[in-house]
């Protein structure tokens, strides 16, 4: 029988209490923590929206798994149903657990990238460009035109622009060690990439005999997309998509802080015998022995069992339907929000919300900062103050001002979505009220996680 409600596909054997608190007390600690919401105290918060990483709930398998961990120095059998697990996923012979998926990114990046080289990509993630460019690379976007415009709706807006990638690789090829693919695009809204795209990718890096790694943080989620939107993938497993796309690849990164269902960890995975052996030697230099590269037997046995509970059905069914819902309602209400939503998280355009604030007034730290003031909701500008100085120091706007509102994974409930669609709808209703800010201090690098900020009167 169907019934159109979705339910959350689990119960609830364990809480953890809210603490609400006053508008006097937010305004207090906000103005305590410089007008930053990454400076506030997690305890200060009411609904934390703030990512989607590390932040979910494991399932009660997960927790007792945990007990299965065996923390043997090398060798450990943790380990061995850990790499049977990525293995069965994504085909890939060698796989190497690190902390979490930025030290994936630095071992890969550190064994096969010298300066010059230049590493495509629908869009980086901040880490990822950040470990391309630390080798002295250039870390170039190529996601397609329709992935650079929020309000229009397309179904993989976060395919690679094939010939882009095919002139970058005609001019630069002898330059580019690999190319990559990022599922879901984060940087571009969590927004998917399509089976056929990645066939197209796939195409081109053999034509130029170049390997094609995925940067597979939200695999399932972007296998899920495949599946409700791609022609053909309707009656496929989720686990089946995820693995035609890891098919595609020839190796990956993988923050299991994401679609790994753990609240840490990662993996690089990869077929080449010579790379594997150079990353195995960085591994041991920084993250750990190859067996637990950085890691406790538990996490691996918790990654394990998240790897499988991620691809099934119903979880990927709600998972996806509640970033839509929510979605929904705020497009119903009129906000304006980057579209279609993503895979993880819906972006609300605070540009276009509130165009008396001109950019380098920051209207997305304005809306960030009346989201919590209003409710206790922690949001994250993904804008100018984020993308907005450049490497010489000067200011310039962002492509575009956005309020990411990530989805913890397993964490809310629909009542607790009713609530941050009705605090988003409260404070866009007073829109005209919000005032700018300006940045008091900031660090050279990095600068949204500790600036500081005043409100302009
Ligand atoms: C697309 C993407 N790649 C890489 C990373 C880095 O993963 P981690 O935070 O585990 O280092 C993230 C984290 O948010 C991400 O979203």
């Amino acid at each position: 029988m169907a019934f159109r409600t979705i339910i959350e596909p689990f119960r609830i054997k364990s809480v953890e209490a809210l603490r609400f608190t006053d508008e006097p007390t937010r305004r207090r600690a906000l103005a305590e923590a410089g007008g930053n919401v990454f400076l506030l105290r997690g305890d200060d918060v009411l609904i934390d929206l703030l990512t989607d990483s590390g932040t979910g709930a494991m399932s009660a398998t997960q927790w007792g798994a945990l007990m299965q961990g065996d923390e043997s120095y090398a060798g450990s059998r943790s380990f061995y149903r850990f790499q049977a697990v990525v293995q069965d996923l994504t085909g890939f012979r060698h796989v190497i657990p690190t902390h979490q998926g930025r030290a994936a990114e630095r071992i890969l990046f550190e064994s096969v990238l010298t300066a010059g080289d230049v590493v495509p990509n629908n869009n980086h993630f901040d880490t990822t460009r950040a470990n391309v460019e630390v080798e002295g690379a250039e870390a170039r976007d190529l996601v397609i035109a329709e992935g650079r415009v929020p309000s229009l709706v397309h179904p993989f807006k976060g395919n690679i622009d094939l010939d882009a990638l095919e002139r970058t690789l005609m001019a630069d090829g002898d330059r580019v060690p690999l190319v990559m693919a990022t599922v879901t695009n984060n940087s571009g809204g969590g927004q998917p990439v399509s089976l056929e795209n990645l066939r197209g990718v796939r195409a081109l890096c053999d034509r130029f005999d170049k390997p094609l790694f995925l940067d597979a943080c939200r695999f399932a989620e972007n296998a899920w997309f495949i599946k409700q939107r791609e022609a053909g993938q309707a009656d496929q497993t989720p686990k089946a998509i995820a693995q035609a796309m890891f098919a595609l690849a020839d190796g990956c990164t993988m923050s299991a802080k994401k679609d790994g269902l753990a609240n840490i960890g990662g993996f690089l995975a990869l077929n080449d015998d010579a790379w594997a052996d150079k990353a195995r030697t960085l591994l041991i230099l920084t993250e750990g022995f190859p067996t637990y590269g950085g890691l406790a037997g538990y996490d691996l046995e918790a990654i394990a069992r998240g790897l499988e509970e991620v691809v099934e059905e119903p979880y990927l069914r709600y998972r996806i339907r509640s970033a839509e819902y929510l979605a929904d309602k705020l497009v119903e209400a009129g906000v304006p929000i980057l579209r279609p939503a993503g895979g993880h998280a819906i972006y609300i355009d605070a540009r276009a919300l509130l165009p008396h604030i001109p950019p380098l007034e920051y209207p997305g730290i304005a809306l960030v900062n009346a989201l919590y003031i209003t409710g206790g909701v922690r949001a994250v500008e993904i804008g100018t103050v984020m993308f907005g100085r450049g490497s010489d120091g000067a200011e310039s706007p962002a492509a575009m001002d956005l309020v990411r509102l990530a989805l913890p994974r397993r964490v809310y409930t629909q009542s607790h979505i009713d609530y941050v669609a009705e605090v988003v709808i409260e404070v866009a209703s007073q829109r005209e009220a919000l005032r700018g800010y300006r940045i008091v201090s900031a660090p050279t690098a990095l600068r949204h996680f500790t600036a500081k900020f005043e409100q302009l009167t």
